[in-house]
């Protein structure tokens, strides 16, 4: 029989890492400015600066980590333009993203006050390309040093007495690019170096390899394994492949639908190469791996800064972000960490802002519904004659089971059968949520920012041990159940 899937809850595989859901926030485009911060003084709703609405929209997903303070921008960013008094900050130019000028009015303080409003942990991203050791070594002390300091005391000075916890520390990102444009040699000798003076409990991640390039994780492993508790990966899903003529977000051609997943598919392959790498240097997988850029990205919307990466997004993107989560599930042991690219205005974004007005996206519904997954078990699964369409994933926390699935086929509803080898489920204990879509670039704007959004599901029936579920097209379902 077709799209079968036989689960036990004694084949337990490993906890999905709930930073998996993570996030991050660059100073890019209007991700920072207009999407987090207004500043005090602003008409629109804020606590000291930072948008209400943005919070209590982002609150519902359980975000457990925030990157920052980029991307590009960390390796060009001087920790001191952002501390201090406001009136008094520096205003620099925002070299990667537009040449805006960037008045620092969102610094150290801002972004930690945010964290402890989204209830998160931190990373902070630092600067290799650009800073020096010391300017860093000082930025670690500023944030973390309980003792008496000059660092520390101008941290009290500025507000903040006790110090913070900097959960994750990253040396550099993409310093094979943008941060500094390095050979993976001399950036492997570069993050021992710095790395040597960042001591404290936060874990410390070497800038790691975009997409297939194997060499980079290679050198860095062989050079710096010893040094690192994570390597990072990015992997970013283009439709065309081509970063003049990416495609666009919305209104774009039916071939385009099926290779922006096509393309999302391989971040399969991309984990499976690098852990393959990782697996030579460090079999006990101790090093872990954080994809800490990854999404779709497409042409600026129309009419808007080329520099700012602003971008729509429908059920396409729903779907890339569940079959996306479902890759990270398979390779729960290693990949302990992922950050979409970004959380407000840029790229594959949960929230879109326009003014004081804000809209969730359809890949905000799908975090909010996968949260589930947070933390629990992937359960083994066997699959037999799966539709190439289907994507899912079954986790089990306590004593309930968390099916998520997608059919992203373009026509064809599917029923795939979950089977439960180890006993029945609870009867009517099962809750189903569903995003739906109609047509291949449906998506919410500030007119209508309800129209693709989860709403309840009972496209299932629930039997014994069994459940099967009827997917739409172009669908991500949720189910739980209780065992
Ligand atoms: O997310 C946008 C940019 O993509 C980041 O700044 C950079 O790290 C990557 O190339």
């Amino acid at each position: 029989m077709k799209n079968q899937v036989f689960i036990s809850s004694k084949r337990r595989k490993a906890e999905v890492n709930k930073n998996v859901y993570g996030h991050f926030a660059e100073h890019l485009g209007r991700c920072i400015y207009e999407g987090f911060w207004v500043g005090e003084d602003s008409p629109i709703p804020n606590v000291r600066g930072i948008r209400k609405d943005i919070i209590e929209a982002l609150k519902a997903l359980n975000i457990p980590v925030l990157r920052w303070p980029g991307g590009c921008f960390a390796d060009n960013y001087h920790w001191r333009d952002g501390i201090g008094p406001r009136k008094n900050r520096k205003k620099t130019i925002n070299i990667h993203w537009g040449n805006v000028i960037e008045d620092n009015q969102f610094g150290t303080h801002e972004f930690f006050d945010l964290c402890e409003m989204l209830n998160c942990d931190a990373y902070i991203n630092a600067n290799v390309g650009s800073g020096t050791v010391a300017e860093m070594r000082d930025w670690f002390e500023y944030m973390t040093y309980d003792g008496d300091s000059t660092l520390a005391s101008e941290r009290r000075k500025n507000g903040r007495k006790k110090p913070w916890d900097v959960k994750w520390f990253g040396i550099g990102n993409e310093n094979w690019g943008c941060g500094g444009n390095m050979r993976p040699e001399f950036y492997a000798d570069l993050y021992r170096q710095y790395r040597t003076y960042i001591r404290g409990d936060a874990k410390k991640i070497a800038c790691g390899a975009n997409d297939f390039d194997y060499n980079w994780t290679d050198v860095l492993m062989k050079t710096a394994a010893g040094h690192m508790d994570a390597l990072s990966l990015h992997f970013y899903t283009l439709p065309t492949q081509n970063w003049s003529s990416k495609g666009k977000a919305t209104n774009f051609p039916k071939e385009e639908w099926t290779r922006t997943l096509d393309r999302c598919k391989k971040m399969d392959e991309i984990i499976r190469g690098h852990c393959t790498i990782m697996d030579k240097y460090d079999p006990n997988k101790r090093v872990e791996l954080l994809v800490d850029e990854w999404g779709t990205w497409y042409d600026v919307e129309e009419g808007t800064n080329p520099g700012f990466l602003y971008q729509q997004n429908s059920i396409r993107d729903a779907c890339v972000a569940a079959v996306t989560f479902h890759i990270f599930h398979k390779h729960a042991e290693r990949v302990t960490m992922a950050n979409i690219a970004q959380t407000v205005n840029v790229l594959q974004a949960m929230i879109l802002t326009d003014g004081e007005k804000m809209l969730r996206t359809p890949t905000y519904h799908v975090f909010e519904m996968f949260k589930h997954h947070q933390d629990a078990w992937t359960l083994d699964c066997i699959e037999q004659e799966m539709s190439e369409f289907v994507s899912s994933s079954v986790t089990k926390k306590n004593d309930t089971i968390f099916i998520s699935l997608c059919n992203y086929g373009l026509d064809k509803t599917e029923n795939i059968i979950f089977e439960h080898e180890d006993g029945n489920f609870v009867a009517d204990s099962a809750e189903g949520y569903a995003l739906i879509g109609n047509k291949t670039d449906d998506h919410n704007t500030f007119e209508n920012p309800d129209k693709v959004k989860k709403n309840l599901f009972n496209g299932y029936k629930a039997e014994g041990g069994k459940i099967t579920i009827t997917a739409p097209p172009m669908s991500v379902i949720t189910i739980s159940l209780k065992v």
